[in-house]
């Protein structure tokens, strides 16, 4: 067969092929294969295996010798919100000094600040402030990642923020999957108003916004941000019913300061993913384990806001739960483009191994934004976004941290990096 691209010699070739989601003990195989080798051909994979094996298979135009190095597929980044303008560094310190997320929120500023912000922006300076942050997702080996609206917060601006990643969908070599947020926060002009908001959310905004995705051809999603401070139980079930009756898929922000029965619905819905889940009681969590819906672990936010509490992820895993990672890349709670720092967060503090943080930051990621057909593990046919990393193997991936270990990313078979 003739290749493009050869990639061979790796000392370790994680290829993460088999079931998916993965669940219990399964989320422990990598599909490692040692002194591996992928060959690329017309930005999909062709062939992966020993090298010896795919070298008498594959003749290739070009080579990439990765003895000593890690190749395994791009991370998937499935909860961001990457798509923003200005930042908050000022509340980083007022909460530093003792003020907390939801009092700063209270008070007007909070995600309020960054609807200011982005409301002032025109839609060009958007995509500039955000394609720096998505320059650096994909130096740290994310070639695919969510992204949500959710700045906008009324019909014009919601739309603006989505017509930004789309456009940076189709300028930028990474994959973008955009999610409608509109129920994010109950926007000032509607403070105290928070069910009219709501009405404008399902009656305004989702028309309209499936009517701009109308022609798209990947899959779009709803969320809503179901805690004390932001949307009730009900209201976020207006939400995605409303959003399941147009076709999207469904998501929801569960159980990030207060428990509210956020992940109870997402099950009842057939939510594709219910995110956040650090104070989720645990008859939830038994649910979350009986149903398809993936459960998004978000560790850089407690970190980014000091908090000491995880998302219980052990025992995710022990109810059957198909857990995944990502970064929550925003500028309130977690200004992280990095799924390695992320990975290295969930080994320590929510007492991942590292097989399965990587499982939960490939796979089962991809699972959690339904492209886990195209992206997410080394398997003939499946695009060739494939990082490699500068260490010997996959435990050094969240052993070491602070710095960057991608040397290499391919996306869809094109050296993007390195
Ligand atoms: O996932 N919790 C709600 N949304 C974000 C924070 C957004 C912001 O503060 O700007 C989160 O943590
Ligand atoms: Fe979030």
């Amino acid at each position: 067969m003739n290749a493009d691209l050869l990639i061979h010699s790796a000392a370790q070739l994680l290829t993460l092929v088999g079931p998916h989601p993965r669940r219990g003990e399964a989320m422990s195989d990598l599909g490692l294969i040692e002194d591996g080798a992928v060959a690329v051909h017309e930005g999909r994979i062709l062939a992966v295996g020993p090298t010896d094996e795919i070298r008498s298979e594959v003749v290739a135009r070009q080579e990439i010798d990765a003895s000593g190095l890690m190749v395994m597929p791009g991370f998937v980044d499935p909860h961001t919100h990457a798509v923003w303008a200005g930042d908050r560094a000022d509340e980083f310190e007022m909460r530093l000094r003792g003020a907390t997320y939801m009092e700063i929120m209270a008070a007007g500023g909070g995600i309020m600040s960054t609807v200011r912000a982005t409301r002032a922006a025109s839609i060009e300076e958007l995509i500039t402030q955000s394609r720096r942050r998505l320059d650096t997702m994909l130096a740290h080996g994310t070639t695919t990642a969510e992204v949500k609206t959710g700045y906008g917060l009324d019909v014009e601006n919601e739309l603006k923020q989505l017509r930004a990643i789309r456009a940076l969908d189709q300028a930028h070599p990474m994959t973008l999957v955009p999610t409608f947020l509109g129920a994010h926060a109950v926007p000032a002009e509607y403070k105290g108003h928070a069910d009219e908001y709501v009405d404008l959310v399902v009656e305004e905004m989702l028309p309209a916004v499936k009517s701009q995705i109308a022609d798209a051809q990947s899959p779009i999603f709803c969320d809503v941000f179901c805690d004390e401070g932001a949307f009730t139980l009900e209201q976020s079930r207006r939400v995605l019913e409303a959003a399941g009756t147009l076709g999207l898929g469904l998501k929801i922000h569960a159980d990030e300061f207060k428990p509210l029965g956020g992940t109870r619905l997402a099950v009842e819905l057939g939510a594709i993913s219910a995110d956040h889940l650090v104070c989720t009681p645990a008859e939830e969590i038994e649910l979350l384990g009986r149903a398809e819906t993936i459960a998004v672990a978000l560790p850089g936010t407690p970190f980014g806001l000091a908090h000491h509490e995880y998302t219980p992820a052990r025992a995710i895993i022990s109810a059957g739960g198909a857990l995944a990672l990502a970064t929550d890349l925003n500028p309130g709670t977690c200004w992280c483009e990095s799924m390695p720092f992320i990975i290295a967060l969930a080994c320590r503090y929510m007492k991942l191994t590292p097989a399965e943080a990587i499982v939960a930051a490939t796979v089962n990621a991809a699972c959690a934004v339904g492209l886990a057909h195209q992206v997410g593990s080394l398997e003939a046919g499946k695009l060739a976004d494939i990082v490699i990393l500068d260490l010997p193997g996959y435990q050094h991936l969240p052993y070491r941290f602070g710095t960057n270990p991608v040397r290499t990313v391919i996306k869809a078979g094109r050296r993007v990096v390195g």
